[in-house]
């Protein structure tokens, strides 16, 4: 069931990796086709080749969630991997940038944002991968809705220069990473939140002028319409084929220097999208599990009985040599640090995350953790979550008012 729901899907994004069409700017490198259809086959077919060994349904001794954004793993991360993990079995926050050298540290879980090229750096045949996709067209939605809704978190500012300052005394003072200092959030809010301090300059030169429409996608006085930040540059650069480019490895935010080369030829000469599905699909074969944002509870209950149970019955095989302490220091790759955005909400999402993500902390690693509590505390943890999240979102959006993006996605 899990390959018939996951080939569906991979339709969706076929469709949208052939029909999407780019205007790359043109580099000298690479754009004669015989030559980008070469330089795409041989990675490939060198791709395929690449074959794990050891059974694919087993959890090796790292498991790496593969966090494609907007696809809901935040509650995964939170209500299920945080529980299952004990904070020192967490690899250092990596969601920026690899902190640690991966062959010679034993942590357990890494959760980035990063794309598969990630896994070059570590021992494939110790390391399990498990992703979630979604429908790319919601995806695409609800990216553009959060780049708003972080963005104009800032709006409290008078000014560029004055967000500019913040960021500075609050960069000095916490170790947390921000959403800005992560792909693809480190692209996608700077710019929307320039956008919308011009939007604002420019109403306050007007202020019985400007006009506000019915629909809060296309409101262009407040906000950037939702087409135009689809149709730009950027969104088709990193947004459109994300979740593709991310699971083959072959984003802008690639380990494989080749990936630039890659993604030029794909976009130049769209046929040869066709390889890089193939290779997407492969990889999407060789992983732990795969969940749907559509299926969500579906989803949630395979993960609990595929993952979940493995991870119980490792850490029972090695609870006798195991010292899990609990310490909770800087060192975990939290995503509670990528919400650390404007200094006094940040502080306290982060200090609600951590409450939210610890309930059942205390039992893990001494055998009292099992699929059917794991499935309870995670129901919990979710509307927990959900609440929070929308308390945030509804603080933000006020800022943009009468804009009110209630989508939700
Ligand atoms: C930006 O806002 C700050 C703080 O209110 C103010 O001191 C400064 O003059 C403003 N800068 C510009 C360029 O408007
Ligand atoms: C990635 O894409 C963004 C948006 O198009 C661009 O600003 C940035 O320079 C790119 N980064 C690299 C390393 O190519
Ligand atoms: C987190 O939990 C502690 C102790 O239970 C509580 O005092 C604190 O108010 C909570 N913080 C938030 C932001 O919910
Ligand atoms: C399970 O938790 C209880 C306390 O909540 C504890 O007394 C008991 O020893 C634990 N059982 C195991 C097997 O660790
Ligand atoms: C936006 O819409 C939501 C849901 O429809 C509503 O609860 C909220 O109050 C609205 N916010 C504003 C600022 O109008």
């Amino acid at each position: 069931m899990r390959c018939v729901m996951v080939y569906s899907k991979l339709e969706i994004i076929v469709f949208l990796l052939l029909s999407v069409s780019i205007h790359v700017r043109v580099s000298s490198i690479d754009d004669n086709y015989e030559q980008c259809e070469n330089i795409v086959k041989n990675w490939a077919s060198s791709s395929l080749d690449a074959d794990i060994k050891g059974d694919k349904h087993e959890l090796r001794d790292l498991l790496f969630f593969l966090h494609i954004p907007r696809t809901g793993g935040r509650t995964y991360l939170h209500c299920f991997l945080k529980k299952l993990y004990t904070n020192s079995q967490e690899c250092p926050r990596s969601y920026d940038k690899l902190r640690f050298n991966p062959r010679k540290t034993n942590c357990r879980l890494l959760s980035t944002h990063d794309d598969y090229s990630l896994m070059s750096k570590f021992p494939k045949e110790k390391t399990s991968v498990v992703t979630i996709l979604r429908n790319p067209v919601d995806r695409i939605f609800s990216t553009y809705e959060f780049s708003v809704e972080v963005a104009a978190r800032f709006l409290i500012h008078p000014n560029l220069t004055s967000v500019a300052r913040m960021a500075k005394r609050v960069r000095s003072k916490t170790s947390g990473v921000s959403t800005l200092d992560i792909w693809p959030w480190k692209y996608l809010v700077p710019w929307m939140r320039e956008d919308l301090f011009a939007r604002r300059d420019a109403r306050k030169l007007k202020p019985d002028a400007y006009s506000v429409t019915n629909n809060p996608y296309d409101m262009e006085d407040i906000l950037m319409p939702l087409h135009e930040y689809i149709n730009s540059p950027i969104a088709k650069d990193i947004i459109h084929n994300g979740a593709t480019f991310q699971i083959t490895g072959l984003t802008n935010n690639s380990y494989f220097v080749d990936a630039h080369k890659i993604r030029h030829c794909v976009f130049k000469h769209q046929t040869l999208g066709a390889y890089v599905l193939k290779v997407a699909k492969k990889r999407l074969d060789g992983m732990l599990y795969i969940g749907l944002t559509e299926n969500h509870r579906e989803s949630a209950t395979m993960f609990a009985n595929v993952v979940g149970a493995q991870v119980i019955s490792q850490h029972l095989a090695s609870s006798s040599t195991d010292v899990a302490s609990n310490d909770d220091s800087e060192q975990r790759s939290s995503l509670s640090d990528v919400q650390h955005v404007a200094k006094n909400q940040g502080i306290d999402a982060h200090q609600k995350l951590k409450n939210i993500s610890s309930i059942t902390q205390d039992e893990v690693g001494h055998g009292n953790l099992t699929v059917g509590k794991l499935v309870e505390a995670y129901e919990s943890c979710t509307s927990n979550l959900r609440k929070t999240q929308a308390e945030r979102r509804g603080n933000s959006l006020k800022r943009i008012a009468p804009a009110n993006l209630t989508k939700e996605v």
